[in-house]
């Protein structure tokens, strides 16, 4: 096949015809060297010779470069909300809806790992756990889900150790919605404005009960109802990734414990109970029907609404 070479913007160019189509690439920057592809490639380095250890090391990777992202995108998300830029935080929690949508489909995959396969490589594999997943928990802390004990595994990796201590010392997104809703007049405690970010978010009725103003006036109060319902979605799909993983858990090592210590699937039972944002889901209890606009269309009002004094 002829293949024409030249230099083009300072770079040796190469051109050849494929397929009845002219197709280029240059030596400055290929597919491999931008995706890294080798690199990539090289670290699927199994610690058995058994052949169904690599779906399980490879089920773990891709779910950490989702997690990456997850993770990536979470932080614009928040500081959209910090710089009241809600549009962009909508289109970044949509973003993050369809990567953990194709997470969670995913673990069909590692669904085809029978006990059996998994028993001829779980003893090679030591102490070795997801537990001491540092972007995982560091993605629960920036959502909002706050327990410092948990970065005790990575005591010896300064690096990890100082990036969660920063994300534990750092409001959460949780922690930031608060602060939007209290600057759009919402009557968030001054307690919650500025506390001890470390510590794990406890639930608080005042912030029920501003949730449930917004839902019984979405007309008045749109943008802060589709974050909210937005922020629902992401805890859905969160749980929903925690049950598969349960559930598949359960499937391939039954009631054992785990390679990490835990009680196994009742330890993964009891994180269905955790949440990032409480009161979006307890208001939904006590909503009340919702306010109706009148004849020139304006939303109800009445005491519930924050007023300006
Ligand atoms: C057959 C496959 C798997 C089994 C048997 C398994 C088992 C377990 C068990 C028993 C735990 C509890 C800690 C322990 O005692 O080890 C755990 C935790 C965890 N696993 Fe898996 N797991 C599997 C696949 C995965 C995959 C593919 C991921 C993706 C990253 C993952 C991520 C995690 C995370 C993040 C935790 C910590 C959860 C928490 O603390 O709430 N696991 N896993």
């Amino acid at each position: 096949m002829d293949v024409k070479n030249y230099i083009s913007d300072g770079v040796e160019t190469f051109e050849a015809v494929i397929n009845g189509e002219r197709i280029q690439w240059d030596s400055g920057l290929t597919y491999a060297k931008h995706i890294q592809t080798k690199e990539l490639l090289s670290t699927q380095i199994p610690v058995s010779d058994k052949p169904d250890e690599l779906l399980f090391i490879i089920m773990h990777q891709t779910m950490e470069l989702w997690i990456k992202l997850c993770l990536h995108e979470a932080k614009i998300a928040l500081k959209a909300i910090q710089d009241d830029r809600l549009p962009n935080a909508f289109k970044t929690f949509d973003r993050i809806a369809a990567i953990q949508r194709h997470m969670i489909h995913s673990w069909e995959v590692l669904a085809t790992l029978t006990p059996h396969d998994f028993l001829t490589f779980r003893g090679y594999l030591r102490k070795a756990s997801g537990f001491q997943s540092y972007q995982y928990r560091e993605l629960e802390f920036v959502l909002g889900n706050r327990d410092a004990d948990l970065i005790v595994v990575h005591k010896d990796d300064e690096v990890v150790f100082n990036q969660l201590n920063l994300a534990l010392e750092t409001p959460s997104l949780y922690d930031e919605v608060l602060r939007l809703l209290h600057r759009r007049g919402f009557k968030v405690p001054e307690d919650l404005l500025e506390r001890d970010w470390r510590q794990k978010y406890e639930p608080n009725d005042q912030v029920e009960d501003q949730w449930k103003v917004i839902y019984e006036n979405v007309d008045k109060n749109w943008e802060l109802y589709t974050l909210a319902e937005k922020l629902t979605a992401l805890e859905y799909y969160f749980h929903e990734w925690r049950f598969k993983h349960m559930k598949t858990v359960s499937r391939v090592i039954g009631y054992k414990k785990g390679t990490g210590g835990s009680s196994g699937v009742s330890y993964l039972s009891k994180a269905l109970e955790l949440s990032f944002f409480p009161e979006l889901w307890s208001m939904r209890t006590r909503l009340d029907e919702p306010y109706t606009a009148d004849d020139a269309g304006n939303p109800g009002l009445d005491s519930r609404y924050p007023t300006d004094e």
